[in-house]
């Protein structure tokens, strides 16, 4: 198929137009042979009986065989306005009794026949001729020959066809312009379709109607809607990002000023530490929360726009666990792996499936047990897992949903959180079709459990 190629001007050219000529072509060969032949059959039955009646022209007298035609009579029979008669009455010899085309010979096979029809070709001219056996009591066999020119029959023939075709060639064109009318009236709800999504203002990502569609367009609609709809989710995801991001850096940044003119305030440099310190922490802060932020716009992108690759999620969590150790080791807390997993492999993004851990360790550091200890756990049976389990306080029931909205923190809760780490969290577990649950630990703390898909190469099922 070409670049350009139009529905309309293929089926058209592929289909309507061959269609019209294989009819117009069985048509026209249909009456020419039809035509012809009963033009040949009662033009040929004229020729017969014209012969059949020379036929009571031949007289016998004493023994012997005459044939003489009167002028009058002779011209009657000669007359034609289209073409020319010839004649004869002949012996068995090729006597010529009367007439002005010359003898005829029969073959044996011929003369056995009661008429016989043939065309023949005299003085430059194709004749048809017929010739019969006079029938009565003749002494000898006598042949009449009649031979005419086909003139006459042309023009029959030719306004015969003509009078037959014409009709049907019109009837055949008005059926391929009613035919072309069908093909614009089908295309209609395609063109409809391509002028709704032409005049959509570039906001609207509503889907596109659906009922006046063709089954065929359906699934082009049905492609161009779920388009739509993951064009939706990431436009929405975006602006509820620069949303929460312009939401949460308002607030840091006016304080951050606030410290500044503070400080810009006092005259000597101990006075301004305070403050200084103030803008530190602040400045922290919002790092902080910029890098979450960021890793959240990551994390919230739509479904298949990221590249998974297969990654040993054993070696990841013991790299992620020896990682933190320094950071739990200033609140004295123990982190202990264990590891009841000979291989762990799953599909995902490395960057994020690292955050989504840290994430979790880092909140049993900061809201477990000072002290405390940190179990990390990586099973492969009787469910792929990876449970992260802390001594701590614990969420209590009511507060396990809350937590996992955006900006949520528990009231009371101290540190320099912003209440995004387990929305991060949530977001990253979906993307990769990770069952997260968050529970009661046997520690007494927090349990996160994190059930993961199966991998068989390079699958998730
Ligand atoms: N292991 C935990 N133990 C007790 N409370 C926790 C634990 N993890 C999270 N929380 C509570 O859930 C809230 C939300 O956590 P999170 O989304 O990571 O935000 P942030 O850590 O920035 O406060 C925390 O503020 C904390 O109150
Ligand atoms: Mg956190």
């Amino acid at each position: 198929m070409t670049r350009f190629s139009s529905l309309k001007s293929t089926i058209v050219l592929r289909l309507i137009i061959p269609v019209l000529l294989f009819i117009i072509i069985i048509e026209c060969l249909f009456s020419f042979f039809v035509t012809r032949h009963y033009i040949n059959e009662s033009y040929d039955r004229w020729l017969l009986s014209s012969a059949r009646s020379l036929e009571q022209e031949i007289k016998v007298s004493e023994g012997k065989v005459s044939a003489r035609l009167s002028d009058s009579a002779l011209k009657i029979f000669k007359w034609d306005d289209a073409g020319t008669t010839y004649f004869n009455i002949q012996t068995e010899n090729g006597d010529i009794l009367v007439g002005d085309l010359p003898a005829r010979e029969f073959t044996p096979d011929q003369s056995s026949s009661q008429e016989l029809f043939r065309n023949i070709y005299l003085n430059g001219e194709h004749l048809r001729m017929v010739s019969l056996k006079a029938s009565g009591e003749l002494p000898s066999i006598v042949y009449i020959n009649v031979a005419e020119t086909l003139n006459r029959r042309h023009d029959s023939f030719i306004s015969i066809l003509v009078t037959d075709l014409a009709p049907q060639i019109l009837l055949t064109l008005v059926i391929g312009a009613l035919l072309y009318k069908g093909v614009n009236r089908g295309l209609a709800p395609l063109n409809r379709l391509t002028r709704n999504i032409a005049d959509r203002s570039p906001t609207d990502l509503s889907p596109l109607p659906d009922d006046d569609i063709y089954q065929e367009v359906m699934v082009l609609t049905d492609t161009i809607n779920h388009l739509f709809a993951k064009l939706d989710d990431s436009i929405s995801a975006q602006q509820r990002f620069i949303s929460n991001a312009a939401h949460q850096l308002r607030t840091p940044l006016a304080g951050l000023k606030l410290q500044a003119e503070r400080a810009q305030r006092e005259n000597s440099i101990d006075t301004m530490r305070p403050a200084l310190a103030q803008i530190q922490q602040s400045a922290d802060r919002i790092t902080h929360m910029i890098n979450q932020l960021l890793l959240l716009a990551r994390s919230d992108q739509i479904e298949g726009s990221h590249a998974f690759q297969q990654i040993d999620l054993l070696t990841l969590c013991k790299d992620i666990c020896m990682e933190w150790v320094p950071k739990a080791l200033e609140k004295d807390i123990a982190i202990c792996f264990e590891d009841k997993a000979e291989q762990f492999e799953v599909n995902g993004d490395p960057v994020l499936l690292t955050e989504l851990i840290s994430n979790l360790i880092d909140n049993a550091i900061n809201y477990g047990n000072p002290h405390g200890t940190i179990l990390v756990t990586v099973q492969h049976t009787p469910s792929p897992m990876v449970i992260i389990e802390d001594d701590g306080p614990g969420i209590s029931p009511q507060q396990l949903e809350k937590v996992f909205e955006r900006f949520y923190r528990i009231p009371g809760t101290a540190g320099k959180g912003c209440g995004l780490g387990l929305a991060i969290v949530k977001e990253i577990a979906d993307l990769h079709r990770i069952d997260l649950r968050l529970g009661q630990s046997g520690l007494g703390g927090v349990k996160a459990e994190l059930r993961c898909p199966v991998v068989v190469k390079n699958n998730i099922v």
